[in-house]
């Protein structure tokens, strides 16, 4: 470990804030870690920083914009304190560069998404050399340093874990694999270290994360199926629970659906992605199946799993939608019947082969089509959460709750949130808890003996 960086008032403070997906949130980990071996000391409060670090997200323009002004809000802050350095990572970082630096003077450095890795170095270098800089790595050479080095030790009970980085799927609207780069897979060795020391920390459950997490293992020297790299996080270590996420549809195998079967460890939920109900439009986003292929597959992992929950994303108003396609969406979510959906407006991102589409669906009717969906869903979800009243579920216990007090909060294997009367000794505990009321986002529930 390197000397502490020490300033006329003590140890420096770090505020990190992210933005975006789980993803985001694993590499600002890897930053405080990184920055805490150099002494850096975090804070919740912004106002004590002497670094700032945002983590940023690109993947709609409504996100984008929020970096924008969250970085323009900065400024006032960097005024009153001009020792304070301000750094952009992450996607709009990626996106953007040198074009952000010129576009915020009061921000001191930009770095892409793979810097994360060796931001304390990066944040020594320019801090020698006094200027304001720009870290990104070079188009051709996203495969180096992808390893993660040891994370810090984690207070929670549920911890992320991303065990690839990039995407090999161009979907047309999507920013992601330009800004995070092809495929990549950790080691399973490196991974099962990671989880192995995690666990050592008092965590009881990982969330394997990935763009694209069911084509794990492509490109590595041994040969493993992300359903292989399920099974031997199973036998090889002690967690109590794992998740996952994003799967695409596409690469959903028979042998992952059979995990859900066979592996008590494995959370029985399943988050994947369908995007759209309408043949014409997954063809236009290139997505690589059709919506028959994607019933198919759930209707078959339904009967491999049953009590498996199903979540999707939706996006409406993707250029050419007509109100037919937008109709095929609505019976597939009528079908389907998710547990749970996150739709989104299409939103215009730069690079990206939709944006060139000329037949772009005006917002108006984007916006009508969305809350059509959001109300027909919200019904659905508030019906599968009042459908589990009177059943007992095993919750593995977070901590406190946040909403009321003196209450417990945790989730059952299906991802569902349940609140309930029980000591904070129960925390990282799996209890069973039978689920008293439903409301339309979590449970409420009581403690039952075993
Ligand atoms: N890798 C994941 C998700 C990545 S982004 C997957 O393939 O499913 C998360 C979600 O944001 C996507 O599933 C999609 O629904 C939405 N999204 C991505 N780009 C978008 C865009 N340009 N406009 C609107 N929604 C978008
Ligand atoms: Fe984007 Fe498609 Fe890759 Fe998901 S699978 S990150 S939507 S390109
Ligand atoms: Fe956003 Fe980048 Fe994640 S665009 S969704 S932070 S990969």
């Amino acid at each position: 470990m390197s000397e502490p960086l020490l300033h006329s008032c003590g140890p420096r403070r770090l505020y990190v804030r992210t933005f975006g997906c789980q993803m985001n949130e694993y590499d600002s980990l890897q930053v405080r870690r990184q920055l805490a071996d150099l002494g850096y000391v975090p804070v919740d409060d912004i106002g004590r920083a002497d670094v700032i670090f945002l983590n940023t997200c690109s993947v709609r323009g409504k996100a984008e914009q929020k970096v924008h002004s969250f970085l323009g809000s900065l400024r006032r802050l960097k005024e009153a304190k001009p020792h304070l350095k301000i750094i952009a990572g992450g996607c709009v970082a990626q996106q953007l560069g040198q074009k952000l630096l010129d576009r915020f003077d009061h921000l001191d450095m930009v770095v892409g998404t793979r810097a994360v890795n060796s931001i304390g170095q990066l944040l020594q270098q320019m801090e020698e050399s006094g200027g304001r800089a720009t870290f990104l790595h070079d188009e051709g050479n996203w495969g180096a340093g992808l390893d993660c080095r040891e994370i810090m030790p984690q207070s929670g009970v549920t911890a992320p874990l991303t065990i690839m980085r990039g995407c090999n799927n161009h979907c047309a609207y999507c920013i992601v694999p330009s800004v995070r780069g092809p495929e990549r897979s950790r080691r399973p060795g490196e991974i099962l270290e990671e989880i192995r020391q995690l666990e050592r920390s008092g965590v009881r459950e990982v969330l394997l994360l990935g763009q694209n997490v069911n084509s794990y293992g492509r490109g590595l020297d041994e040969e493993i199926s992300f359903a292989g790299l399920l099974r031997r996080i199973a036998a090889e270590t002690g967690v109590a629970r794992i998740r996952f996420t994003t799967s695409h549809p596409k690469d959903l195998t028979e042998e992952l659906m059979v995990c859900f079967a066979e592996m008590d460890i494995l959370c029985k939920h399943l988050h994947l992605p369908v995007q759209a109900g309408s043949d014409r439009v997954l063809a236009r986003m290139n997505r690589g199946y059709t919506a028959g292929a994607y019933l198919e597959k759930v209707g078959r992992l339904r009967r491999i799993c049953p009590e498996i929950a199903l979540t999707s994303d939706v996006i409406v108003g993707f250029p050419g939608e007509t109100e037919e396609d937008f109709r095929t969406t609505m019976e597939l979510i009528e079908e389907v019947q998710f547990d749970n959906l996150f739709s989104f407006r299409y939103s215009d991102r730069p690079n990206t082969k939709a944006t060139a589409f000329a037949d772009k669906v005006d917002g108006q009717t984007s916006a009508l089509r969305l809350a059509e969906l959001q109300g027909r869903q919200a019904e659905i979800t508030l019906q599968k959460n009042l459908a589990e009243a009177g059943s007992t579920r095993e919750v593995l216990v977070e901590g406190p709750s946040k909403a009321s007090n003196g209450q417990m909060t945790g989730r059952t294997s299906q991802n569902r949130i349940v609140n309930f009367d029980g000591p904070l000794s129960s925390m990282g505990k799996i209890l069973d808890v039978r689920i008293t009321f439903a409301y339309s986002h979590s449970l409420k529930g009581e403690a039952v003996e075993r």
